[in-house]
């Protein structure tokens, strides 16, 4: 029997992580038999950035996606990540909105909904919770792993328990910037176990460091219940630490996988020919594979970094890294410690270079930092400093709601938006996320259909030759 439940991320992360998200279709339905039978507790098959991809760069409905690997995957549950009541953009979407999603991705064949929030607000995650439920899927609640002096394993448990009052089915640690080093992993699984022993533990890690597989090994150590790999093909570096190797080391221990290695194996020389194809067009970096040392010596993810030096270079301050990275904890402290996650590194980033380059701290501030100070984003790990709040935004009155709150339903308006192209309810909700992507697709589609060359209607959409 397995002990340890693997979630396999080839068809998600992994080339989301290591190559530009550029995998189609066309590449995992001829392995999908293979995949199926490789006894995978689940695959990572849909969500983060696959459904812009689809619409931006590959000409794919991402819901056509999902309903071809639902019907060439019936053994195995599909899972998807989503960003609370952002879903798979970056701003708040109404309520209404918020659950249609749930439904359709659930009806269209995801089993398991992995639900975030970059701050940790768990009320930016309670409707996707709700809803998930209500329409019989697995809530799969994750906390943005991070490290301040207020993100100490208390923290989180205190976290985790409020998501299983919430509804969660499983937990998961969601360590997407490779913070969490090996020994803060056994000792976080360890307290998270102790305190929700019935609830399954699932761990999402990268590679970026060159701690992912350790990290991986002592939270199963601890007991951890699932880990997510990647196939080696896409394994390793800014991806998932790779599959074959952790099924190696824990064959014929307590916690063996009860995958087998040689069926393992024909899936790997298939997604060798995929990650070649994937190089060849210029997505794939032997790069991503490097050990990040900054990840380790600064605590800064590493795409966090690239934009510091880059903002930095464009300023003809490149002298300034340091001054820089030593001003990132200060101002992360003042606005509240949020996690160093999208879209909070960039706002935290900003500012430090901002704080360094005009000499004054604060002196020049962003639309961004303010909106994060009033509450746009939902609730800080804890109170910015009084001083810092009293300069930035004044007397602007606080957000201190759920930021949803302020929003009314919005289906029936993004529904007439598109009245001429709609085809589908998904159609409806295609559009709510990537308004200037969708239409240009529908235009492709309706061509399409006509016979019509469809490359004509919108020439900043880049569309993968087929
Ligand atoms: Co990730």
């Amino acid at each position: 029997m397995a002990k340890v439940k693997i979630m396999e991320t080839i068809l998600r992360d992994a080339h989301q992580s290591q190559a530009a998200t550029r995998m189609r279709l066309d590449e995992m339905l001829p392995i999908a038999d293979k995949l199926d039978k490789a006894g995978f507790y689940a695959l990572e098959a849909w969500g983060g950035a696959t459904f812009d991809s689809c619409l931006r760069y590959l000409n794919e409905d991402p819901w056509e996606r999902l309903r071809a690997l639902r019907k060439a995957l019936p053994h195995t549950k599909l899972q998807m990540l989503l960003r609370g009541q952002n879903l798979l953009g970056y701003k708040h979407y109404a309520d209404d909105v918020v659950d249609k999603f749930c439904e359709l991705s659930i009806k269209n064949g995801i089993d398991i909904i992995r639900i975030f929030d970059a701050l940790n607000d768990p009320r930016n995650m309670r409707q996707a919770i709700e809803s998930t439920k209500k329409h019989k899927g697995t809530v799969e609640a994750a906390f943005s792993y991070t490290t301040s002096e207020v993100h100490t394993i208390q923290y989180f448990v205190d976290l985790a328990v409020e998501l299983k009052k919430m509804g969660a089915d499983i937990i998961c640690i969601k360590d997407m910037a490779n913070l969490l080093l090996p020994y803060t992993a056994y000792q976080l699984v360890s307290e998270l176990k102790a305190k929700l022993p019935d609830t399954p533990i699932h761990l999402h890690t990268h590679n970026t460091a060159g701690t992912g597989d350790m990290t991986n090994l002592k939270a199963i150590e601890a007991g951890c219940d699932i880990v997510d790999t990647a196939l080696s093909p896409l394994g390793n570096g800014t991806s998932q630490p790779a599959t074959e190797s952790l099924v190696a080391t824990l064959k014929g221990t307590e916690y063996d996988t009860g995958l087998d290695l040689n069926a393992l194996n024909e899936l790997t020389v298939y997604f060798k020919k995929v990650a070649e194809r994937l190089s060849k067009d210029g997505f794939l970096s032997p790069q991503v594979l490097k050990v990040d040392v900054n990840a380790l010596i600064y605590q800064v993810p590493g795409g966090m970094l690239s934009n510091l030096i880059s903002q930095l270079k464009q300023q003809g301050a490149s002298d300034k890294l340091l001054d820089v990275l030593q001003e990132v904890p200060r101002v992360r402290a003042d606005l509240g410690y949020p996690p160093l996650v999208t879209p909070s590194s960039q706002i935290v980033g900003t500012q430090a270079v901002l704080n360094v380059v005009t000499g004054e701290r604060y002196k020049m501030v962003t639309k961004e930092t303010k909106g994060m100070l009033v509450g746009e984003y939902g609730k800080l790990p804890v109170e910015p400093k009084a001083d810092v709040i009293k300069k930035i935004i004044g007397d602007t009155p606080r957000i201190t709601c759920r930021p949803a709150d302020n929003i009314p339903p919005e289906l029936d308006k993004y529904r007439e938006e598109i009245a001429e192209y709609y085809e589908q309810e998904e159609d409806v909700l295609t559009h709510a996320l990537f308004p200037q992507l969708a239409i240009p697709f529908f235009k492709r589609r309706l061509a399409a259909k006509k016979g019509i060359d469809t490359t004509i209607f919108d020439k900043t959409t880049q569309v993968h030759p087929v």
